[in-house]
């Protein structure tokens, strides 16, 4: 048996080396949040966060991940609050502001871009348009990335003006 650390808590599992880390979470540790969309690392459905950084679980072997690397998932995410309550899902600043804002539509996409999101806020606290369009690749195939921006920004404490940037369309959608 193996062990990963997810969301606070160490969990045992028997999956090969090479499964991908997106298949123990979902399938082993039950943590159906984290998405399966082209399994290709194109879509970032399927993003996770390892040591606060973000990556693609769907084509991570789960062998990469090292002892002592602690693995975060849209389960986990308000956890990691300084003084949040532990396990009190939605209360991270972008899931707030994603309620607020509106922003899922059909919501398959919405826990990666969620993970994707919170590592670029730990990275930029104040992120600008470039920064989110180089940071923020996930697909959405209902198009709400424009809510996305938004919702980014109202977390990070930069309210959206009214106008350009609400019309601003990122690269991907083109
Ligand atoms: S499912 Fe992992 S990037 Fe698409
Ligand atoms: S909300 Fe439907 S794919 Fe993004």
């Amino acid at each position: 048996m193996a062990s990963l650390n997810i969301n606070g808590r160490v969990h045992s599992h028997d999956a090969e080396p090479d499964t991908p880390l997106l298949w123990v979470l979902r399938e082993q540790v039950g943590l159906t949040g984290t998405k399966y969309g082209c399994g290709v690392a194109l879509c970032g459905s399927c993003t996770v966060h390892i040591d606060g950084a973000p990556v693609r679980s769907c084509v991570m072997p789960v062998s990469a991940v090292r002892p002592g690397q602690k693995v975060t998932t849209i389960e986990g995410l308000s956890a990691d609050l300084p003084g949040g309550a532990k396990g009190t899902a939605g209360d991270h600043p972008l899931q707030k502001a994603w309620v607020k804002n509106d922003v899922p539509q059909c919501g398959y996409c919405q826990s990666g871009m969620l993970m994707a999101a919170a590592a670029l806020l730990k990275k930029k606290p104040k992120p600008t348009d470039a920064d989110i369009d180089a940071e923020i690749t996930n697909i959405c195939r209902c198009g709400t990335f424009n809510r996305v921006r938004a919702a980014i920004k109202e977390a990070a404490g930069m309210k959206t003006a009214a106008g350009l940037d609400i019309v601003h369309v990122p690269r991907r959608q083109a």
